[in-house]
């Protein structure tokens, strides 16, 4: 039976609780917090509307409501905007909203790890190719918009297909390590094997997973195993690996930035970089930027 190639789902997990950044996500999902003026998980979700993504499928956990409070309409904020002739906020509103029946939610019941949560969504998913995107890391592509040049890879060739950047060495313990079966130098990368978080002594080579996935629905007979990896967690780059020894699979170099708001210098940092970016804010930004920077060279420490 030939396998549909379109990807028209998306899975979000975001069941996880943030204790990267606590007491901020207390009582208030990681997901949420905010870069800039939108939260983390908007980003993910406007890159996935804008690679194509039809169904949108939310994996969430206990004290995540104000998720799915976001992608609702606000009846009442919309009539008061409207009442006061705020337009243009109006507008920001309806235009960052999935149309209505495209948005799923399910919950991942414990903490066991991306493959268990991605696993979560297999009903919703079906016999369909889908994206897989982590909300932690925001992704600036230079040209276009790399998720949608994954998919285009997948409708074309029928691989799953990962993004990967270079890091520093030194970091590689913080991430699944590509190990390429040949070739490493072009844009799609064949793949021969993933690490989950290696030693730098170990890692096959310095290109780390950046957090989107467009996966064979094969995937899910390797999750369903539910095999525990590394950290005791099911994790999704174990299913991959599996994967690859059944199908082809490809990294796609990310051609771009990636911000990683799972921690605390991470989160403020995205929270720079995407300001700016911002023509509106930018001119105001950069000279307090420079003397806080100034500041902080000459060792003053005004709110320790
Ligand atoms: C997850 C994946 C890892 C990937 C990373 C990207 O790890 O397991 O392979 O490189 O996301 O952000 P986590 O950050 O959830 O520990």
């Amino acid at each position: 039976m030939s396998m549909p190639r379109k990807v028209r789902k998306a899975v979000f997990p975001v069941a996880g609780m943030g204790t990267r950044v606590l007491p901020a996500t207390k009582a208030m999902p990681k997901e949420m917090l905010t870069v800039v003026d939108k939260p983390i998980i908007q980003y993910a979700v406007e890159e996935a509307m804008a690679a194509g993504i039809e169904e949108f499928i939310f994996v969430t956990g206990h004290g995540k409501s104000a998720i799915e409070n976001h992608f609702d309409r606000a009846a009442e904020l919309e009539r008061a905007l409207e009442e006061r002739g705020k337009m243009a906020e109006l507008k920001i509103l309806r235009e960052s909203l999935p149309p209505e029946g495209s948005v799923f939610y399910t919950r991942q019941r414990a903490p066991l790890g991306l493959g268990h949560a991605v696993w979560c969504a297999k009903g919703f998913v079906g016999n369909e190719p889908f994206a897989v995107l982590l909300p932690d890391d925001i992704i600036v592509s230079h040209k276009g918009n790399a998720l949608k040049d994954m998919i285009a890879l997948y409708e074309e060739t029928g691989t799953s297909v990962t993004l990967v950047t270079d890091v520093p060495r030194e970091h590689t313990r913080r991430y699944g390590i590509l190990e390429p079966a040949g070739d490493a130098t072009g844009q799609a990368v064949k793949a021969k094997n993933f690490v989950e978080k290696p030693d730098p002594k170990d890692a096959p080579s310095t290109l780390a997973n950046v957090g989107r996935y467009v996966l064979s629905p094969r995937i899910f007979d390797f999750l369903d195993e539910k095999k525990a990896g590394a950290g005791g967690e099911i994790q999704l780059t174990d299913a991959m690996v599996e994967l690859m020894h059944e199908e082809d699979f490809y990294a796609w170099r990310l051609h771009g930035e990636r911000f990683d708001c799972g921690d605390k210098a991470g989160l403020v940092i995205a929270n720079m970089a995407m300001a700016l970016r911002r023509d509106d804010l930018r001119t105001q930004l950069m000279p307090a930027l420079e003397a806080l920077l100034e500041s902080a060279q000459k060792g003053e420490k005004k709110c320790a």
